[in-house]
């Protein structure tokens, strides 16, 4: 066989991966094999393979008789958009994409490849972890990676999509990148599966119960999307680099939709209920904002009380972060705290500016909460905010109390632009909370039932006169003006202009010491 000949059979076994029985399974599965996904991920045509036909080094256990070209994982660079990307996909066909030596020195080469040039890594995990067979040189493998992961982290965009059943280091590598996206039904992440789970704490659960697309996006949090499919996985990481810089030294792509900057609402007036305890869907009035069909929400099934996710205004990418009075009140609690303070510091790393919209009763009171560290988390929220110096702009819709007011995108946190709608409340708490701590006295002293009531009353409105507008903290220039709901987009619009050169830093510092 020339050499011709002999290369062009070792890329046809390349490509046929684990073998046609073995690609049959995943396709019974309802998985797409590695290149089959790197085709839908990438533009067409666009993607360069490296390494293809790296095999392992290892003799132990009859894995001389095992070796395939290309080792179990599809690694190379191509475009999405028309931007340079760098990618990994994982075939599970090959042992079951486990990470063995080789493996992980071809994702090591695309990741430093990527580190050297400035371009987003997205890597297709579908891998049963550390390949058994090679013992330590698969957990140096693994160890190599999360070092990478850990020093490209806040420079260049790394994105998880979870593609099928990933156990051990294949989900710890993820653990430490920007996002994670799983596909329903056919992706599960744990550090141990079901079996062992059950042999130690003879717990029985499903897989999909314990590490399912769901169970992540909604319970751990460790899912950013949960995609109802594959290919739907695949198009929701395209969608997601359209918002993201190539790096921690540019500037997210400025994508204009035709819909007008200047363009006033007037259906943003009767989204917002009057009363402040009453709930509506704080995403109406995010859609009503924000480039028509921009919005991107990220994390959609975990805290629900705060809504986080991408969008445009004008072209330009912005985070967005908001209360959820549609749910638990907007208030909040440890899960809605941690879940905005990742989403806040992601958008500082990559030069995406804040908009946050305000209607917060404040943190859940609770026994639940205190003992579960609400103070430390709480803090994780604050301290986000007051470290970023992307432009942060903050809309308070309606109410704005307490601690909550200070932690939500407050002038105090060092917001650039603090606009407020005339129904916003800003106060240390809710007209009848106040007075029934500060006036306990003079109701107690009411001669009847009656006679308190009445009091009461007119105190909650003497309350509601001096603290349930915008006005005190108007004159005090805790908010830069009073607009009306319909002007929202064009304001912010103008702010992001205005903010579009915006240069603050932090004093130097190895780094801060957030309380994680
Ligand atoms: C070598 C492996 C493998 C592994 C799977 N295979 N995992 N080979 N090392 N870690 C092989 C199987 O032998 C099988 O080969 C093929 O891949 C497909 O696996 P199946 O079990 O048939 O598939 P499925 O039923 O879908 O189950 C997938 C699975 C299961 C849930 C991933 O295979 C599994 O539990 N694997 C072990 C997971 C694990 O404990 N990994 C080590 C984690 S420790 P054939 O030839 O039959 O097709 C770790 C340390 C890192 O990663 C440190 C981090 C801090």
């Amino acid at each position: 066989m020339s050499i011709k000949e002999k290369l062009l059979e070792l890329e046809r076994q390349a490509e046929l991966g684990g073998g046609p029985d073995r690609i049959a399974r995943q396709h019974r599965d309802k998985k797409l094999t590695a290149r089959e996904r790197l085709e839908l991920l990438l533009d067409p045509g666009s993607f360069v393979e490296l390494d293809k036909l790296v095999t392992h080094q290892c003799r132990d256990f009859g894995m001389d008789k095992q070796q395939l070209p290309g080792d179990g994982v599809v690694t190379g660079h191509g475009k999405i958009d028309g931007r340079l990307v760098f990618v990994f996909a994982q075939d599970f066909t090959v042992l079951g994409g486990s990470l063995g030596g080789a493996h992980a020195t071809k994702i090591t080469k695309v990741m430093d490849l990527a580190m050297k040039v400035g371009a987003p890594v997205i890597g297709l995990n579908d891998s049963g972890g550390a390949r058994i067979q090679e013992g330590v040189v698969a957990l140096a493998g693994y160890a190599d990676i999360f070092t990478r992961n850990v020093l490209a982290s806040g420079v260049i965009p790394q994105i998880s999509a979870i593609l099928g059943p990933c156990a051990g280091g294949a989900v710890y590598s993820p653990a430490m990148t920007d996002f994670i996206i799983m596909a329903r039904e056919t992706s599960y992440m744990f550090i141990t599966g079901p079996d062992v789970i059950k042999a130690v704490t003879h717990e029985e659960v499903s897989k999909e119960d314990l590490g399912g697309a769901m169970a992540h996006a909604s319970r751990s949090g460790v899912a950013h999307i949960a995609a109802p499919d594959e290919k739907a996985a695949l198009a929701s990481i395209r969608k997601l680099l359209s918002y993201l810089p190539d790096n921690n030294l540019g500037t997210p792509p400025r994508l204009m939709s035709g819909d007008p900057p200047e363009r006033m609402d007037p259906e943003l007036a009767t989204l917002v209920p009057e009363q402040a305890n009453k709930p509506y869907d704080i995403k109406d009035v995010i859609a009503h904002v924000v480039d028509r069909d921009s919005f991107f929400e990220i994390h959609a099934d975990y805290a629900r009380n705060i809504v986080v996710g991408f969008a445009r205004i004008d072209g330009r990418s912005i985070g967005i972060v908001a209360n959820q009075p549609a749910f638990l009140a907007g208030c909040l609690d440890i899960a809605a705290s941690i879940k905005g303070a990742r989403f806040v510091r992601t958008c500082d790393t990559f030069n995406v500016p804040i908009v946050t919209f305000v209607d917060v009763p404040g943190f859940l009171p609770g026994v639940d909460q205190e003992h579960g560290g609400i103070i430390n988390h709480g803090a994780k929220l604050l301290f986000a905010y007051v470290e970023a110096t992307v432009p942060k702009i903050t809309v308070i819709v309606r109410k704005a109390y307490g601690g909550a007011y200070d932690v939500m995108g407050s002038k105090h946190v060092r917001a650039d632009v603090n606009l407020a709608w005339p129904s916003a409340e800003v106060a240390v708490m809710g007209p009848d909370g106040a007075v029934n701590i500060i006036f306990r006295n003079e109701l107690a002293a009411a001669p009847t039932p009656d006679a308190q009531l009445a009091e009461k009353n007119r105190l909650v409105e003497d309350y509601r006169d001096t603290f349930a507008n915008p006005l005190r903290v108007a004159r005090l220039g805790y908010i830069d003006a009073v607009i009306l709901p319909e002007e929202t987009r064009p304001r912010i619009a103008e702010a992001l202009a205005m903010l579009e050169h915006k240069r603050q830093s932090n004093p130097p510092k190895k780094h801060g010491n957030i309380p994680l």
